[in-house]
């Protein structure tokens, strides 16, 4: 398969690595410097690639997948901060029939994570002698916080155990590429769920996962809905 990239930051470049490891084409990888307002993707820049990975900025993003939709081409994108503008490049997809993965998160453990600990929500629901509360650890440069992950798990923890509120403690040190503890503390015993990253390769071999499946899959999907049949 012939991949362009869009981004040639950390998760561009692991994701290139990565391609070419598994025996496809990097068929170009285009960075900042040449495509301001997206201007590099043109169908004569892309012609003859399958599919496009795209891990670039949120102020970039949106740019990009209106250009890539008109020369369309199905797309994989992994940045985050531009959920506001979802519904808008989702309809513009959906209209000219192209194809679009999103996620913000390429990990297939953190999928199979947040679904078992919305099962282990319900299970204790009933239970209010236990405290329910996440915890997320990333390293020192990570600006935002809490992470985007640890408001999904929250936020699907609500809906499955409406009476907790599931605060969540941040953690910025080090080099942490990303761990998300949910625990529940009762009077003489803690139970405890975690997902643990060890490195932005899983992230980078989900995203190459998604590209593989992409072409061939018109409409807008997401990661998990790819990997579980469903989506929430
Ligand atoms: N979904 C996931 O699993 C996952 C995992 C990790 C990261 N992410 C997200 O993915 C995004 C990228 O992460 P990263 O770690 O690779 O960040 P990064 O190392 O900062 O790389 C981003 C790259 O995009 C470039 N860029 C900016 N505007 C561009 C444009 N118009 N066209 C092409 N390239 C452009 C930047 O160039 P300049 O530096 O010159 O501006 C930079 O090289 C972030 O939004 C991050 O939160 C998602």
């Amino acid at each position: 398969m012939r991949i362009a990239i869009v981004g040639d930051g950390k998760m561009g470049r692991a994701v290139a690595a990565l391609a070419t490891a598994r025996g496809h084409t990097v068929h170009c990888i285009i960075g900042a410097a040449e495509n301001a307002g997206a201007e590099a993707l043109t169908p004569e820049r892309l012609q003859g690639a399958h599919v496009v990975v795209e891990f670039t900025r949120p102020e970039a993003v949106v740019a990009n997948l209106e250009r890539l939709t008109d020369a369309g081409m199905p797309t994989v994108t992994g940045t985050t901060g531009w959920g506001g503008e979802l519904p808008r490049i989702a309809s513009l997809v959906e209209r000219r029939g192209g194809a679009l993965l999103h996620s913000a998160n390429f990990s297939v453990g953190v999928h199979l994570f947040l679904r078992v600990a919305e099962k282990l929500a319900r299970e204790l629901a009933g239970r209010p002698e236990f405290e329910g509360y996440l915890v997320e650890e990333h390293h020192a440069a990570k600006l935002d916080a809490p992470s985007g992950t640890a408001l999904a798990l929250q936020a699907r923890l609500k809906a499955a155990d409406p009476e907790r509120p599931y605060p969540v403690t941040s953690v910025r040190a080090g080099a942490i590429p990303g761990t998300h503890t949910l625990s529940y503390d009762g009077p003489f015993e803690t139970v405890t769920l975690s997902h643990v990253a060890r490195s932005r390769e899983g992230f980078a071999a989900g995203a190459l996962s998604a590209a593989e499946w992409l072409p061939g899959h018109p409409g807008v999907h997401t990661f998990e809905k790819m990997l579980f049949g469903d989506s929430r």
